[in-house]
């Protein structure tokens, strides 16, 4: 039976990619040898790396004299630190925008830097929205956003005004849309939603904001480090670039990220209506403008279903749909590898049910 992964992270990939890094892993390029065993400086990895820096430069239309495209290691948690250890001097004040459980991640960390401001927070309603009509103070360094909630299915669908940088946490929605790039001082994402496996974070940064903090900043936590050799200081995460540079490549393929804003839209469209209109079930995030077209997250109106509907899904091939423990009940994880046709499927079991 086929199985519909509608996972949050690690997630699905194109099954052609999986198919083709299945092939690097036993022959690179036909050349004899497996991607995991060839040296990082060799010519046929030091091409897969710049083919995935360009791929990102070009499918988000970064321009190339402004920003850096980094692949790092320790997740997107590591840059909870790295962004204000690199980017904000101690007497600076950094605003943050508390939208979920990663966003308090990062101000935790940030706290360490420098000065922080939270902006404005959804925490004292479980964080079931994106919180709007709130103001900016002037002179801050950057603004701190969580452009898509994971555990709780919201995701930013306009960006906030303001002259400072913005910083952005995009690891479960990059590449999932077009993007106003000049707002950004800094994006940074995880691999393992929209671009590949875990062990690699993309990194994108402005680069005339570096260099300023005058503090100690370790080699490693320092992008400077890692700008001067192109992601290879030391022995970068070779798989993980390799399939997120496959499935870049896929993404291009599908028409780009404005192809895949279109077809995510309606993927989720599919799934908000069935929500919407079957009485057994309820969507948890309170206004129509702050719902996720990545993680879309529900619940059983009675709760007696709930263990029900997990054995509908199983018994359709529908797989890991159960929600965040701070949530409770569903979400479906429907990133861009995710077919319409399984979006199509588990709307159709929600019909049944
Ligand atoms: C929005 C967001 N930020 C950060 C993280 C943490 O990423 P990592 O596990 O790569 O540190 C996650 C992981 O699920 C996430 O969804």
């Amino acid at each position: 039976m086929k199985i519909h992964n509608f996972s949050s992270g690690p997630a699905i990939l194109p099954q052609s990619v999986l198919n083709e890094a299945a092939e690097g892993v036993k022959n690179l390029n036909g050349e004899g040898l497996s991607v995991l065993e060839i040296s990082h400086r060799s010519k046929a990895f030091v091409a897969i790396l710049e083919e995935a820096v360009e791929l990102v430069y070009e499918l988000l239309n970064i321009p190339r004299d402004t920003y850096e495209v980094l692949f790092l290691t320790g997740g997107a948690s590591s840059q909870f630190f790295m962004a204000p250890m690199n980017l904000l001097a101690e007497d600076q004040m950094a605003g943050y925008l508390d939208t979920g459980a990663w966003s308090a991640k990062a101000i935790k960390e940030a706290k360490a830097f420098g000065e922080t401001t939270v902006v404005a927070s959804s925490k004292e309603d479980n964080y079931n929205h994106i919180p709007t009509g709130y103001d900016i103070p002037a002179g801050l360094r950057y603004l701190h956003v969580t452009s898509n909630n994971t555990i709780f299915g919201t995701q930013m669908h306009s960006w906030p005004e303001t002259d400072a940088p913005l910083v952005a946490d995009m690891s479960s929605d990059i590449f999932s849309r077009e993007l106003p790039i000049d707002k950004f001082g800094l994006i940074y994402a995880g691999a393992q939603k929209n671009m590949g496996p875990a062990g690699t974070t993309l990194v994108i940064v402005r680069k005339d904001l570096l260099g300023q903090t005058n503090r100690h900043i370790p080699t490693m936590l320092d992008y400077q480090t890692h700008i001067a050799k192109n992601s290879s200081f030391n022995t970068p995460p070779v798989f993980p670039i390799y399939v997120s540079m496959l499935t870049m490549r896929w993404i291009k393929e599908q028409g780009g990220v404005k192809a895949m804003e279109k077809i995510n839209a309606e993927k989720a469209q599919l799934l908000y209506d069935e929500i919407d209109n079957n009485p057994r079930f309820k969507g948890t995030v309170k206004n129509q403008e702050s719902r996720s077209l990545m993680n879309v997250t529900f619940v059983p109106t009675m709760e007696e279903d709930k263990q029900k509907f997990f054995a509908a899904c199983e018994a359709a091939g529908i797989s890991t749909i159960n929600g965040h423990r701070s949530v409770g009940g569903f979400r479906a994880s429907i990133y861009n590898a995710m077919p319409k046709e399984s979006v199509e499927l588990l709307v159709k079991v929600m019909r049944e049910f």
